[in-house]
């Protein structure tokens, strides 16, 4: 939640500090600011609004290009969103200026103990840093009073941080939330990630836990806190071009969508070209358990790999909502293989398991769409989902790549060959329904009427239910429940009223004809239904009748109708589809 960026080099800062927050919106958009330093007077201008980075833009456009600044975009965590609360802050004297991803668990201690008395402007635990390394500074250098405020932050930190006294230097440190020092032609350039960095950007270092930098005289210097110098780690960066942009799509979200057959094949002929590690397949197999850990859409996808991976692997699978696994972590087997499931690998709630994995000292998969991510980072083996970056907040393409990603994991380990052909079926039919998705609109403008709505299935079914309604609901705001069919009457009928919408998912033929029960259980209690079937199973009213393909693959082409559901009620509601109120797409604190 929340994105950085700071640039300091020899071209406008101004302009590079608001592509980047424009680019990093999507981590954040309650309110924005920056700091850029005037030329004139070598102090910083501050500027910040509530609302978006493009309110933002309007409002600096007086401000003079110079070299140096930073910038913020807000997901509010302590304090409502207000022009006070956004960030950059400064410190009670004014001297340091900065801005900040995480959260800080002791700021309030640290407010007691170190600032009583001084003046705190906003409710954010942000200020008290800035004020923190002020109150240090008083008598140390800046460095030094930077080392001794990272020792006493407790929680998680990508901080920039600016020194007014020394309007020569951009300081930053990081800690579990993420952060990138890369360099340009022109210049240097941090931001929490690597989207934000501009096209000509030469090279990028992955910051690690506890370390800390300054920029200065085009020099990077990186620390260790406790003070020990470390060498960057340089990578080559290869900017995304068109792979970011909305192009002529009328939402990022819609465009991932339409994305996903291509990434399906991509991800087959990938596979077939490059086979998976032989060592991460001796792994899971010789595992005595499997230990999936993810969160929101990664969960659900989880929740089809453990039915599949056991019935392949014919061993046990659990899958686990991450922030409980954290705190409450269950029994696990002897010999357990950890999945991690996660499109940013930035979550939070998986990160905070790491203690949880260290101590059981087993091997961790993480499956991720950024390679470069803390998750993949911490793991021993990573599969790329190479969807290409996911910008609208409500996940779909990587939820698709993700269950292909592991039907190929299974294709390998357990030889069946012919799951290559039966995803390229899936790709095929998918591309298909998406040649005409706008059918569904007057559907869905039909159907679902009412401020709740409910989906019902069996088996995988049930799982791409509770998919189908996390998306519905996240982006329309209609309260959806997921459930499985067979519970209808063991309480959720009690719901069931005139007009109320029921969709139910159809591709299991052992229990088509009890989830048509279902149907008619709820049709009688004047529930308005929408039917999704495969044509083999398929009767008359269904309103989405897909080719029949592999069965047990299935959840991969019949999550996208309900992708598409969910846009065309978040459309015809006229609601911001691609950043949902109150959310944010890569939840980076607990
Ligand atoms: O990046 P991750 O896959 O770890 O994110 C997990 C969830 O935060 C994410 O799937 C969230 O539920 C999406 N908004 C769902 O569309």
């Amino acid at each position: 939640m929340c994105g950085i960026v700071g640039y300091f080099g020899e071209q406008k800062a101004l302009q590079n500090v608001l592509l980047g927050l424009e680019r990093l919106e999507y981590r954040g958009y309650d309110s924005a600011g920056i700091s850029i330093l005037d030329q004139k007077n070598q102090r910083f201008t501050t500027i910040k609004t509530t609302g978006r980075v493009e309110t933002l833009k309007k409002r600096s456009a007086h401000v003079a290009e110079t070299t140096l600044g930073i910038g913020h975009t807000r997901w509010a965590t302590h304090g409502g969103v207000s022009e006070v609360n956004a960030h950059p802050h400064t410190a009670y004297n004014g001297r340091f200026i900065i801005v900040h991803n995480g959260v800080i668990d002791n700021y309030k201690a640290l407010k007691s103990d170190y600032l009583k008395g001084i003046e705190v402007l906003s409710e954010t635990d942000t200020e008290v840093i800035a004020s923190l390394i002020a109150h240090f500074a008083l008598s140390v250098p800046t460095e030094v009073a930077i080392e001794k405020t990272l020792a006493l932050l407790e929680g998680s930190f990508a901080l920039l941080i600016i020194d007014q006294d020394h309007p020569d230097r951009l300081y930053g440190a990081k800690n579990k939330s993420p952060l990138i020092v890369a360099q340009s032609h022109n210049g240097w350039i941090v931001a929490s990630d690597l989207l934000a960095l501009p096209d000509d950007t030469q090279h990028f270092h992955v910051m690690d836990d506890h370390s800390w930098f300054y920029i200065s005289a085009n020099a990077l210097s990186l620390y260790h806190f406790s003070g020990k110098p470390q060498e960057p780690l340089f990578e080559p960066f290869t900017h995304l071009g068109a792979q970011a942009q909305r192009g002529e799509h009328a939402h990022f979200m819609l465009k991932e969508i339409l994305e996903q057959p291509t990434i399906i094949e991509h991800l087959i002929q990938r596979t077939q070209t490059e086979p998976f590690d032989a060592a991460l397949l001796a792994t899971l197999r010789s595992a005595s358990s499997l230990e999936i850990i993810a969160a929101g859409t990664s969960w659900h996808a989880g929740l089809i790999a453990k039915h599949w991976l056991e019935k392949a692997l014919n061993k046990p699978v659990h899958v686990h909502v991450a922030s409980e696994f954290a705190y409450h972590p269950p029994y696990v087997s002897h010999k357990p293989c950890f999945i991690f499931i996660s499109q940013s690998g930035e979550t939070a709630d998986l990160i905070a398991c790491q203690p949880v994995l260290k101590a059981l000292n087993a091997p961790l998969l993480t499956i991720t769409n950024v390679p470069t991510s803390s998750l993949a980072r911490m793991a021993d083996f990573v599969c790329d989902l190479q969807a290409g970056p996911e910008i609208a907040v409500a996940s779909t393409k990587a939820y698709t790549a993700q269950l292909t990603l592991v039907a190929l994991l299974i294709a390998q380990l357990t030889e069946q060959s012919h799951f290559y052909h039966d995803l390229q079926h899936i790709a095929h039919e998918m591309r298909e329904f998406l040649s005409e998705p706008q059918r569904l609109q007057p559907v869905v403008q039909r159907t679902l009427i009412k401020n709740n709505a409910f989906y019902m299935g069996r088996g995988l079914d049930y799982w791409t239910g509770l998919e189908a309604a996390l998306k519905l609901k996240e982006i329309s705001y209609i309260q959806t429940e997921g459930f499985a069919a067979g519970e209808l009457k063991h309480g959720t009928i009690a719901l069931i009223e005139e007009n109320t919408p029921v969709i139910a998912l159809i591709t299991d033929a052992k229990t088509a004809m009890l989830t048509r029960n279902n149907i008619h259980e709820v049709e009688a209690r004047g529930a308005k239904t929408l039917v999704l079937s495969l044509r083999s199973l398929a009767q008359e009213k269904d309103a989405i009748i897909l080719a029949d393909v592999n069965p047990m693959l299935a959840p991969i082409l019949t999550v996208v109708p309900t992708q598409m559901i969910a846009y065309y009620a978040a459309l015809l509601r006229g609601l911001d589809i691609d950043k949902p109120r109150n959310l944010a797409k890569s939840v980076t604190v607990e």
